[in-house]
């Protein structure tokens, strides 16, 4: 955003529109000048709409429909207006709407009346569209790049803890024994996700809807694939009125970033819990938290609870395109003005969580004491021992599940953990149980034995590392 100022015309609504003043008589009523512009937010694509009117004139010249001449006085000045702009020289008006009559205004001013030439052709519902989708494919690329520091920040710390035990959950309840590092992987596959999907929205916007005009198409004889090609395009959308009236890709824009947000509000969730006293698996330092005003032992996990509460308003921004678009006829209607705010704010806020929960990750680090003995608290190396019956004994699983929940009914009674249990006790359920039963009861072994294909086991979880970074053609680390 630059740091221009919108200052509101005094004499707008006394003089009809310069720019559509042909048949109106009187300006705006004050509250069709608050209601109707969008300059205040689309300025934000201000130098995705000069380049889009760069590569319609270029197209427009090529094609003999305006001269060489004028071309380049539109050009040049093109390059004025883009300069003001970013220098914060620029001084957008309300009365001129939005962005695109905003710049052709101060052109006008610039070159006199050749900068209307460049609107041959064209309308603004094109120009709309083209503007909004190449911002959408910059941020996308953006996104994409975090992303990937976000894997990166993730497999690092999975490759330190890739031997730190801790007890995996279902249901939040202790299910079995795994490792911090094969926990920590299962987000850099959500991640990979995300990012598959940004790709998608990515490569079905890219198709320019400029020269589709107004609604039909035009009587000039425009070449779109030119234009298409000179913005980035892989070719020009085939149907005028789609062009002007299409926001699949804000709405899959917004999808994939309500879905991206979700993964990073579920790991802030999971470090609310682990920073807490009773978890106590992670620390993060005293950047990432805060104290408490009136509570000299607190040590809250702000930047993960904002994170978690700002998934919100992500999901709130699909939901309010969603409900915009779901009863608007073709084409282009002004509804589809409202479509910026809540996607602007969305990727800034997207962009934002993603930044901060790299941070946490760099930052935190795993108490492996409290981990272990979280672990040994919940009898997880139950399916353990079933898996020895079942191994050793050849018992059908669901007798060995049967066998394993008295085992652990006796310990649970006499407050001992599995492996406290004398082979006494376990003989009384099940004679055949021998000494050997033990190792199969210790955490560190049970993730040991789980080298399965995405299992939990440390040696996998190095191997996963290792690959992901290829599959996903990550940097090596970023510390
Ligand atoms: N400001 C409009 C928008 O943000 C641009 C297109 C306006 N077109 C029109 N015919 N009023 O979508």
């Amino acid at each position: 955003m630059t740091d221009t100022t919108t200052r509101d015309d005094p004499t707008s609504n006394t003089k009809p529109s310069s720019i559509w003043g042909g048949r109106f008589r009187a300006g705006p009523s004050e509250v069709m000048e608050q209601i109707n512009p969008s300059i205040d937010f689309d300025q934000r694509f201000y130098a995705q709409d000069i380049a889009g009117s760069r590569a319609h004139t270029a197209m427009l010249v090529n094609q003999g429909v305006i001269s060489h001449q004028d071309g380049s006085d539109i050009a040049r000045g093109l390059d004025r207006v883009e300069r003001e702009i970013a220098e914060g020289q620029f001084t957008f008006s309300r009365a001129l709407e939005d962005i695109h009559m905003n710049v052709e205004a101060r052109l006008t001013e610039l070159i006199g009346d050749t900068a209307g030439r460049m609107h041959t052709a064209r309308s603004r519902n094109d120009q709309v569209a083209t503007d909004f989708k190449m911002w959408v494919r910059e941020t996308i690329d953006h996104i994409d790049s975090a992303l990937a520091a976000l894997q990166t920040a993730l497999i690092d710390q999975a490759e330190r803890n890739a031997d730190v035990v801790m007890p995996g959950f279902t249901h939040l309840q202790a299910a079995q024994p795994i490792t911090f590092g094969h926990h920590l992987m299962a987000y850099v596959e959500m991640v990979g996700r995300d990012r598959g999907r940004f790709g998608d929205c990515r490569s079905r916007l890219n198709e320019c809807p400029l020269g589709s005009a107004a609604l039909a198409g035009t009587s000039f004889p425009i070449d779109r694939n030119q234009t298409a090609v000179a913005l980035g395009f892989n070719g020009p959308t085939a149907n005028s009125l789609d062009s002007v009236s299409d926001r699949d890709f804000a709405l899959e824009f917004l999808a994939a970033s309500s879905i991206c947000a979700i993964h990073l509000s579920r790991f802030s969730e999971e470090i609310v819990n682990w920073t807490s006293a009773q978890f106590n698996f992670i620390k993060l330092t005293d950047a990432f938290t805060t104290g408490s005003s009136i509570m000299p032992q607190k040590r809250n996990p702000d930047a993960a609870e904002l994170v978690r509460g700002k998934c919100g308003r992500i999901i709130g921004a699909l939901n309010a395109l969603l409900v915009m678009m779901k009863g608007l006829p073709l084409a282009f209607c002004k509804d589809m003005q409202e479509d910026k705010e809540p996607l602007f704010d969305a990727a800034d806020t997207l962009e934002l969580c993603i930044a901060a929960s790299v941070c946490m990750i760099q930052d935190m680090s795993a108490n492996a004491k409290a981990m272990r003995a979280a672990t040994d608290l919940g009898f997880t190396t139950a399916t353990d021992l079933a898996d020895w019956l079942v191994r050793t004994l050849n018992m059908p699983f669901r007798i060995a599940h049967r066998v394993t929940g008295a085992v652990v009914k006796v310990a649970e009674d006499k407050g001992l953990r599995l492996e406290q249990l004398d082979l006494d006790d376990l003989q009384a359920i099940e004679p055949r149980i021998t000494g050997e039963v033990y190792a199969v009861l210790d955490p560190a072994r049970s993730v040991a034995s789980r080298t399965s294909f995405g299992g939990t086991a440390p040696d996998n979880v190095r191997a996963a590392a290792r690959a992901a970074r290829e599959r996903f053609s990550l940097n090596r680390h970023t510390k």
